[in-house]
């Protein structure tokens, strides 16, 4: 249903640096520990799956990422640049609002709740930001905005509202939108959890489309079908720990841990 991408659209990177480092990762709200020392590589071009049940501090982790929270302890890169920091010399300097937000633009969010802005059509909302927060023109953006929506197989829907779409059309949308600032890290928090299961399979092909055309992607799921194909790394978390990551079929099939075991008895 939607157009194969190719490899040529992905932007050439060097693929020594990873897109994504963690080294010993804390963070605390208040009292509470929700990461404890995480580590993780997340190399440019790769599907990331990040899994483990309710509280294990998976969004915390994926909204560190996007500076949308702090860390306490330990470092994280973005594309080789620690998160939040600037280094001059070997000294840190702790990024300004506005710095920080030119960053986050780098990298692309999809919500499990698609958070489009109601008032506005699919075509507005994916020609937003780039309107707004890269001055591009309206007709450029438009032009951009209606083949990222043929991208998603939303074409014929481009003047449609949120409201007169299904879950599954809005949340190929917020795809569309997040695509639409040329992130080189697109981070999905559990994009299919709150859809019906028959609107499911039409954003995990967008998804795995977008995985098809190089996009590097963390991504926080439940879908351990989508998991085993289309990820080239799984990590198991719980209790603001990585407990066990590898290949996905590794993990899936044969996990090493007790309490992966006993997550996947649950889920699969
Ligand atoms: N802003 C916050 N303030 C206080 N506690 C929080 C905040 N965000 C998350 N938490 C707590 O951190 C823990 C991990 O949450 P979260 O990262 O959302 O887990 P997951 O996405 O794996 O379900 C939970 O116990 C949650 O209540
Ligand atoms: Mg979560």
């Amino acid at each position: 249903m939607t157009d194969k991408l190719t490899k040529q659209d992905a932007p050439v990177r060097r693929t020594d640096v990873p897109m994504v480092k963690a080294e010993g990762v804390h963070k605390s709200f208040g009292q509470v520990e929700v990461l404890k020392g995480i580590d993780l590589e997340v190399r440019p071009g790769e599907v990331f799956c990040l899994i483990g049940p309710s509280g294990s501090g998976k969004s915390t982790f994926l909204r560190c990422i996007n500076h949308l929270e702090k860390i306490n302890a330990g470092r994280l890169y973005v594309d080789g640049e620690l998160v939040g920091y600037r280094q001059q010399g070997d000294k840190l300097y702790e990024l300004r609002d506005r710095e920080v937000a030119m960053k986050r633009r780098d990298i692309g969010m999809v919500f499990q709740r698609f958070n489009l802005f109601p008032h506005m059509t699919a075509v507005e909302n994916v020609m937003e930001a780039p309107v707004q927060v890269k001055g591009a023109r309206r007709a450029d953006a438009h032009h951009r905005a209606m083949s990222l929506l043929e991208r998603v197989g939303l074409a014929d829907r481009a003047g449609h509202y949120p409201s007169q779409l299904s879950g599954g059309q809005q949340q190929r949308v917020a795809i569309a939108r997040a695509l639409a600032m040329d992130p080189k890290l697109m981070l999905f928090d559990e994009p299919t959890s709150a859809l019906d299961p028959e609107l499911v399979g039409d954003v995990l092909d967008v998804m795995r489309d977008l995985a098809e055309s190089g996009m590097t992607m963390v991504v926080v799921t439940h879908e351990m079908g989508f998991a085993r194909e289309v990820g080239d790394s799984l990590v198991f978390m719980d209790e603001g720990v990585v407990v066990e990551s590898g290949r996905p079929r590794d993990v899936l099939t044969n996990p090493q841990h007790e309490r992966t075991q006993s997550f996947l008895s649950k889920v699969l």
